[in-house]
């Protein structure tokens, strides 16, 4: 066992294949972060691992306590407390049931012991997270009762062996331990290991939407200017598959029939105060500018026709990023990355796991690492330009979390949608739960809520003209017509939107943290609070940055929310109730109110909203302060676009609220604080 950093330990055992996930992305570990905190021990001894090999794969046994629990292995929509269960993580665009398949597989898991694992392979490994007993076994020997179980949930789900690893197609795996005081600090270690997390541009914790595919360049003008018109806050336009003259497969080149002036169009939506988004996938269709080009560095299997880059290759890397730069400087300011997982369940395509790529890998290796180096890839001209992007991707996988794209998903059900926040992360990953369409105004609202309070708001309204507050019916909304109480839907929608844009400066930091200590911005209570039984299958409530605890109600359950505040005082946002902790609440929940509730102590700063975010946005603030105490906060002050804050921290400005009046230690002009109130 080699330790590299201060609570992180490497192990290998036999030879490792030639191709993983730490030598294919070649993660840039935040060694000096990691070394600020404290040191810790390994959770185990190297000779308490047991690995042993059998026809062509190999398996890992390693010890775990009845009492622990297990988390992570990317995103999972329909679990979250992983123990007791097995999981094959697989990469697949439409995973309808809890096997492991899913869009970004990411094969770390992390104990409430307070240590993750994370196994470097690209195949498609199998986890058996407590649900193995060996005959034999400490556990069959000693008659453990079953791993979680000692809370008395969920019995179905809960095993009483070891975790046992098994990796196919392997002679040896290495894996990197991540030690902390608490699960929440192995996470951050294994994110600062990744690089940290990602730090979004200013704009992009605003609104995405996303307009209708076949829309034309005059539909999207009406559109971007009726959002405005309408007072319906919105940073980033998004276009869809009908920017380019083919897209299944893609060819990255505008349609002139339906786009005559692109540049016009996007000085027109960038006059407006929009960052214009374009949809693609990677297959790179014959009639593509870059296909002659791509030929000899794409695999040996078509997808839609179109050919697979091999990202590994720099030639692939140069030709695609260079091109996408030429678009990039049009005035675009980021990319939706579609489809770079496989259809294994519905439609069936993808490349297959026998497919053959220059570099060496095979279909398999590629699956699971093809979205994250396609994020590398795209996010090359915006660092070569040192200014940020974000925008979205439906494939990732280990060591992805400082890459500016949040997963989002075909599937759509609003249980798994909320839920994919709190597996997400547990591994590195940001996931959106975003809105398309509803079958009722209650499903619309409901939905938009969620996403209200999630890394990324995203309203992908590409199947329909008019926006959903108009119309959520699809054949309705195709024929123009309107909801006969569409003014009042619109109204509750845009104080939805308008309470993200107050929410901006919180958000900013709690990124901002992300980055620097890898703690993920929306993230479950267990997190904080390890502790706490009735926190640990906890995926539909979360903590947002530091205080505030957001419990946003999920379509189909009713108009009541059931919350579990930890111990100590709490206070609700909405009706500043003071709540004592350490047990249940239930409240009704009117439509358009998400609850939310703030820890003793906290300050929050809310902006007056803004319809869009500039780089020189200035924040109207006020302060909410939370109980009888002081209470503070920290503000980020940096440019919003830059890169520079790799090199130079931006602005850490503390402000500090005693009795009803506050202190700022460095006043920014980013912030201006209006007033303070104070809630006992
Ligand atoms: C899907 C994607 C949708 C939309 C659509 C356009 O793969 O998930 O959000 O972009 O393609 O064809």
């Amino acid at each position: 066992m080699i330790q590299i950093a201060n609570g992180v330990y490497r192990m290998t055992f036999g030879t490792p294949e030639a191709f993983t996930p730490v030598g294919i992305l070649k993660p840039r570990p935040r060694f000096e972060a990691l070394n600020a905190l404290p040191d810790c021990p390994p959770p185990f001894r190297e000779d308490q691992i047991r690995f042993f090999s059998r026809r062509g794969s190999v398996t890992l046994e390693l010890p775990l306590d009845p009492s622990e629990d297990l988390y992570g292995l990317g995103l999972m929509l329909k679990s979250f407390r992983q123990t007791g269960l097995k999981k094959k993580l697989r990469t697949n665009s439409d995973p309808t049931a809890d096997t492991g398949d899913t869009h970004a597989p990411v094969p770390f898991c992390v104990s409430t012991a307070g240590y993750g694992i994370l196994v470097d392979t690209a195949r498609y490994a199998s986890f058996h997270c407590g649900n193995v007993k060996k005959r034999g076994s400490r556990q069959d020997r000693e008659g453990y009762p079953s791993a979680g179980t000692q809370y008395g949930h969920w019995w179905v789900k809960s095993g009483s062996g070891n975790l046992f690893i098994d990796i196919p197609a392997a002679e040896g795996v290495t894996l990197y331990l991540f030690c902390g005081e608490s699960l929440k600090d192995a996470v951050a270690r294994y994110n600062l290991f990744g690089g940290g997390g990602v730090f979004p541009p200013l704009w992009g914790l605003g609104v995405f939407y996303r307009a209708y595919m076949p829309g034309d360049q005059k539909h999207v003008m009406k559109l971007a200017k009726e959002l405005r018109e309408e007072e319906i806050p919105c940073d980033v336009f998004g276009l869809e598959p009908g920017w380019q003259t083919h897209a299944y497969s893609c060819t990255y080149q505008w349609d002139s029939e339906r786009f005559p002036d692109p540049d016009g169009m996007l000085t027109e939506l960038r006059e407006m105060g929009y960052r214009p988004n374009l949809w693609e996938h990677a297959y790179v269709n014959p009639a593509s500018p870059i296909f002659e080009s791509m030929k000899d560095c794409s695999g040996d299997c078509y997808v839609w026709d179109g050919l697979v880059p091999d990202f590994i290759t720099e030639k692939a890397r140069d030709v695609f990023s260079s091109h996408h730069d030429a678009i990039r400087k049009q005035g675009v300011s980021g990319f939706k990355l579609d489809e770079a997982d496989n259809s294994d369940f519905t439609a069936n395509w993808g490349f297959p796991d026998f497919a053959s790529f220059p570099s060496g890998l095979d279909g398999e290796q590629m699956h699971t690492v093809i979205g994250t180096l396609y994020q590398q890839v795209m996010k090359k001209p915006f660092d070569d330009s040192n200014e940020r992007t974000f925008g979205q991707c439906r494939q990732s996988t280990a060591l992805a979390s400082s890459y500016p794209y949040v997963l989002y998903s075909d599937l759509y059900d609003h249980a798994d949608f909320v839920r994919g926040m709190a597996s997400a992360a547990c591994s590195g990953l940001l996931w959106t739960p975003e809105v398309r369409f509803a079958g009722s105004t209650e499903e619309l609202i409901r939905r938009i809520e969620a996403a209200v309070v999630s890394p990324q708001t995203v309203l992908n309204c590409y199947q329909v003209p008019t926006p959903p507050w108009r119309q959520w019916d699809y054949e309705k909304n195709m024929r123009g017509e309107l909801l006969p109480d569409c003014e009042e839907v619109t109204a509750t929608v845009r104080e939805l939107l308008r309470f993200r844009m107050r929410l901006v400066p919180h958000l900013y930091t709690a990124y901002y943290r992300y980055y620097r200590d890898g703690i993920p911005p929306v993230r479950p209570p267990m997190m904080d609070y390890p502790d706490v039984p009735e926190l640990r299958d906890v995926s539909d409530v979360y903590m947002i940055g530091e205080g505030l605890m957001a419990a946003p109600v999920v379509y189909g359950t009713g108009d009541r929310k059931r919350v579990f505040l930890p111990e100590g005082i709490w206070y609700d946002f909405w009706d500043g109730t003071r709540l004592e902790g350490g047990r249940f609440f239930e409240k009704t929940v009117p439509l358009g109110q998400i609850p939310l509730f703030l820890r003793e102590g906290t300050l929050l700063a809310l902006a007056e909203p803004l319809p869009c975010l500039a780089d020189d946005t200035v924040f109207d603030i006020t302060l909410f302060a939370y109980g009888e105490g002081d209470c503070s906060c920290t503000l980020i002050g940096d440019d919003g676009h830059s890169c520079d804050y790799l090199t130079k921290p931006p602005a850490e400005i503390l402000v500090t609220a005693t009795g009803n009046t506050y202190t700022v230690s460095t006043p920014h002009p980013r912030y201006r604080i209006r007033g303070l109130k104070r809630i006992l």
